[in-house]
């Protein structure tokens, strides 16, 4: 059963903007992994962890940390969720895609439960 679906878009240059006005901001939203990427996988991961939100139906109530964006061998993008986001996933199935072009980062998210 589909729980929760959410998506998000970013303007990349404005993402990149925010980051260098607010100090820690980058150390807030991403993992130690994801903090060295370049700035539009950052903008796809941040539309990701907003996107995440809108799927469980969630306002501010995770740490940002508690969900990080890894890719697979093939490429493909998955969650990795730990603390209070893991407790609310409860074993769901998260599906992810990402893309970013033309200055815009967007991302879509897809809760599955299958009991
Ligand atoms: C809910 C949230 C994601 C909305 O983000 P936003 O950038 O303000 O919203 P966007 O401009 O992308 O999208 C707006 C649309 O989101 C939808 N939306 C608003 N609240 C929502 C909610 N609780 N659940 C799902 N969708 C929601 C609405 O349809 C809204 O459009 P409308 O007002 O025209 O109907 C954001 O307010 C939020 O809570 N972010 C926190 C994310 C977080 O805690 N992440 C931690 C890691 S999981």
């Amino acid at each position: 059963m589909i729980e929760g679906i959410g998506i998000d878009v970013v303007d990349i240059e404005r993402f990149r903007e925010s980051l260098i006005r607010t100090p820690g901001l980058k150390t807030k939203l991403f993992t130690d992994r994801e903090a060295v990427l370049p700035v539009a996988s950052l903008a796809a991961r941040f539309a990701a962890k907003e996107a995440l939100a809108k799927a469980l139906n969630a306002r501010y109530v995770f740490a940002w940390q508690d969900c990080e964006v890894i890719n697979e061998e093939s490429g493909r993008p998955a969650f990795i969720f730990t603390g209070t986001v893991a407790e609310r996933i409860d074993g769901a199935t998260v599906h992810l895609t990402l893309s970013h072009d033309a200055g815009i980062a967007s991302a879509m998210v897809i809760v599955e439960r299958t009991s």
